[in-house]
């Protein structure tokens, strides 16, 4: 799979650090908008690890926490990492739905695993709403922006309200949520982060993007990390990010083992949001399939995600109701080179 025009081509930073490619100098401007999480958190440490990508500011909503309580982890991890990177709060609870109680038997009360301490650390709150950010950010540089969303999408959809130019200001959308041919995660069929926010999720898949790229459950329950990976980064980066990523690990992988025979095998975990970066930089380690979706927002079948591979000629009845916004969703991924690229970018340098 080709890079897309005008791709920052640094998608080969596997390669470069295997085969001597050199590393592009055009970082991937990022915005992250994140529920963290311990997935969450692991995919912000791989950001920040990653020469590649540069995290403009961090958006966070409810879904795996409280939006404070992401607001907070969001702060405390940056500054852990050393990082100063302005954080804001955005939604504390869906569009319409009735507010949803965080899995803390998954993430932790805390969203990090219980984490036994915290050091006292300085933030960089922004007053600004997650939204206003987004869009007074995709304002300042149109077309710059990759917006990498990794929680239910409420932020998203209401900065589609401020700034109804937006998907055409932001470089791309890549989001962690749905399922296509995969089982869902908290039914039968949905996916958390849509299911948190089903309407949310269906205005942003209708927004007609420059490009938007789902990253679900169809890849994610393909990638399993080991527990062992994040011991051997704490254990060779002896820093207290690392620590801190570890021990959340920790109590992540206990869930995901208890649950699943094959992850058990491993003692580890799904890698979810980690893999919406992974896709950014290394586009090739996946294949693609691309068509409208849309989500169910009522029902049993409440925030699956239905893709259409039609055009919609081939759907006489349905035609009016579809608009020509098209999502390209990742099916199938190399997990062993997955893997490979996690460990080799945060065991490089980037922590002072
Ligand atoms: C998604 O739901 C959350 O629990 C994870 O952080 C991830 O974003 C996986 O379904
Ligand atoms: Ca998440």
């Amino acid at each position: 799979m080709s890079a897309a025009p005008g791709r920052p081509q640094a998608s080969s930073h596997r390669s470069a650090q295997h085969e001597g490619t050199p590393v592009s100098h055009t970082p991937y401007q990022v915005i992250y908008d994140t529920d963290p999480g311990v997935d969450d958190a692991m995919a912000l440490y791989f950001a920040l690890a990653h020469p590649a990508i540069n995290v403009l500011g961090i958006g966070t909503t409810f879904g795996n926490v409280t939006v404070e309580q992401a607001a907070t982890n969001a702060v405390y991890l940056s500054a852990l990492a050393g990082r100063n990177i302005p954080v804001t709060k955005g939604a504390a609870r869906p569009l319409r739905r009735p507010k949803p109680v965080p899995p803390a038997h998954i993430h932790g009360t805390d969203g990090l695993g219980n984490l036994p301490t915290r050091l006292p650390v300085e933030g960089r709150f922004d007053r600004r709403s997650s939204a206003q950010f987004m869009v007074d950010m995709a304002r300042a540089r149109p077309g710059e922006i990759t917006l990498v969303a990794v929680g239910p999408l409420g932020n998203l959809s209401l900065a589609l309200r401020l700034e109804p130019r937006l998907p055409r200001l932001l470089r791309e959308v890549v989001l962690m949520g749905g399922t296509l041919l995969e089982p869902g995660n908290v039914s039968p069929v949905a996916e958390a982060n849509i299911w948190n926010d089903p309407h949310a999720a269906q205005h942003v898949f209708q927004a007609g993007w420059n490009k938007l790229t789902m990253v679900g459950l169809d890849v994610t329950h393909r990638v399993i990390l080991p527990l062992s990976l994040f011991k051997k980064i704490a254990d060779q980066q002896r820093h207290v990010a690392t620590d801190t990523l570890h021990h959340a690990v920790s109590f992540y992988a206990k869930h995901y083992s208890g649950r699943h025979p094959h992850v058990a095998r491993v003692h580890g975990c799904f890698g979810h949001d980690v893999l919406a970066f992974l896709y950014l930089v290394n586009p090739e380690l996946f294949t693609l399939e691309r068509g409208r979706v849309r989500v169910a927002t009522s029902g049993p079948a409440l925030g699956q995600t239905l893709m259409s591979r039609k055009e919609p000629a081939h759907h006489p009845k349905a035609s009016g109701h579809l608009d020509p916004s098209f999502t390209q969703v990742c099916m199938q991924v190399d997990a062993e080179a997955c893997s490979t690229v996690i460990e080799n970018t945060m065991l490089g340098r980037w922590l002072g």
